[in-house]
């Protein structure tokens, strides 16, 4: 076998066979097969595509790259879930103690926010004392005693993905459905939860432009979960504007505070009972996901869910003042609030941009390693639908940058489009896939 034939084969538009597959993904990763032999493998790919089969072999070639998370020592079935990325999300803060405080064990590895979108590791790290990196004795107590524990992802969690990812982020083949699930599954796999839920987002600010595409993303990656032996779901989500109504690290852990206490923005509480409530069906904590969201919405309400993120910072050695009183975390030295400049309705908003402009004010990292700023962001009021008049305000910028403003501020009106006609709010949920294929979102939740 060799990577020449191999190649040869894929940019004709045959199947590999596994054993193909696995030759050149473990040789990519043990450095036998070079960066240009690899590059033409996933370029080929990006045009002649994978059927399912050949998805599956690759996943899961990746996953056993590294380290599989032994979580049996947790009792009971333990949750995961994944979002293919968004502005403004901050749902694993949430789902993550509202599933642990009905008695599901949370067990998982988050990243950090590269490019428009923001992460999950870096919007922990704004709270004072908190340590996203816990030894694995540490990581499997936590998730026994408090239900949760969140760790960024280990060097040796899927290594190939790693390569393969730095790889295509500069072949231009990222934007391939099977690559991008191979990359997506075969982390969630090493991850070692039996019960995964997807978030696939669908819009300006996502991978994925198009409902056909991103139900096409479900589905190949519901059924790498199916051949893998895992129950997967995932869900539809819009991100044509941004979740909530913030947008950087310590703001949406401030939003995320308040939301777990009740007050809570609908379309990030729609998306965070969907998600949840999949969580727990899959766990077989409910008999339906409507039964799932009812009681969900009763730990949101009566604050075992809030108590349940206060016990899991407490356990990674955040300081719980701060969640307390949110007002303590990190502020931005200078703000700017935007007004309309003109009366009308919020047609549309390019969620990307927006993101992009967090960028400026430094939410958000322009490539790996660079610094952040934890305390930058945006307040944001533009939710489509809804009408301005001019002075009204769209959004509040805040910076310790204050060069920055001018061009975020921008950035941020040119994501925005208005007219003298009014249009629908979007949807938020436009369905779940499950084994089954897509069903149309149902609850008026
Ligand atoms: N997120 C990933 O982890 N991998 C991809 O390929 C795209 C998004």
């Amino acid at each position: 076998m060799n990577m020449y034939d191999i190649i040869t084969k894929k940019k004709h538009g045959e199947t590999l066979t596994e054993d193909e597959i696995r030759f050149a993904v473990n040789g990519f990763t043990d450095g036998s097969i070079p960066d240009y032999q690899m590059s033409a493998l996933l370029m080929a790919i990006c045009l002649k595509g994978m059927n399912d089969a050949e998805t599956a072999a690759m996943t899961f070639a990746m996953r056993d790259s590294g380290s599989i998370a032994d979580l049996s020592g947790i009792p009971g079935l333990k949750a995961d879930k994944h979002s293919t990325g968004g502005v403004g999300d901050k749902v694993s803060l949430l789902v993550g103690p509202m599933v642990a405080a009905l008695g599901v064990p949370v067990a998982k590895m988050s990243g950090r926010g590269l490019g428009h979108t923001g992460g999950t590791i870096d919007k922990l790290e704004s709270i004072p004392g908190f340590s996203v990196t816990l030894s694995n004795e540490q990581f499997m107590e936590n998730v026994r005693n408090v239900g949760l524990a969140i760790v960024g992802q280990s060097d040796d969690l899927a290594p190939a993905d790693k390569k393969m990812y730095a790889l295509r982020d500069v072949t231009a083949t990222v934007d391939s459905i099977p690559l991008i699930a191979a990359s997506i599954m075969s982390k969630k796999l090493a991850s070692g939860s039996d019960v995964i839920v997807l978030d696939v987002t669908m819009g300006s600010g996502a991978f994925m432009k198009t409902l056909p595409e991103a139900i096409k993303l479900a589905e190949t990656m519901v059924k790498i979960g199916e051949a893998s032996g895992k129950k997967v779901y995932a869900v539809i989500t819009d991100m044509n504007q941004v979740l909530g109504t913030y947008v950087g690290n310590a703001l949406e852990v401030r939003e995320a505070v308040y939301a777990l206490r009740g007050n809570i923005a609908d379309d990030l509480k729609r998306t965070c009972l969907t998600i949840a409530g999949l969580m727990l069906l899959g766990c077989k904590k409910a008999k339906s996901l409507e039964e799932a969201m009812d009681a969900l919405e009763e730990v949101l309400n009566d604050g075992r869910a809030y108590r349940s993120f206060l016990a899991f910072v407490a356990a990674q050695g955040g300081d719980v003042r701060y969640i307390e009183n949110p007002e303590l975390l990190p502020k931005a030295a200078c703000k700017r609030v935007v007004k309309a400049e003109e009366d009308g309705y919020l047609l549309s908003v390019n969620a990307e941009t927006i993101g992009r402009s967090s960028v400026i004010l430094g939410a958000g990292r322009e490539k790996k390693g660079d610094p952040i700023d934890m305390a930058a962001g945006i307040e944001n009021y533009a939710k489509v639908g809804r009408r301005f008049n001019t002075g009204d305000e769209l959004c509040v910028l805040y910076t310790d940058r204050e060069e920055s403003l001018d061009a975020a501020e921008a950035l941020y009106r040119s994501a925005l489009s208005f007219g003298a006609l009014p249009v629908c709010e979007p949807t938020t949920i436009y369905g779940i896939v499950d084994e089954n294929g897509f069903t149309p979102y149902k609850y008026n939740k």
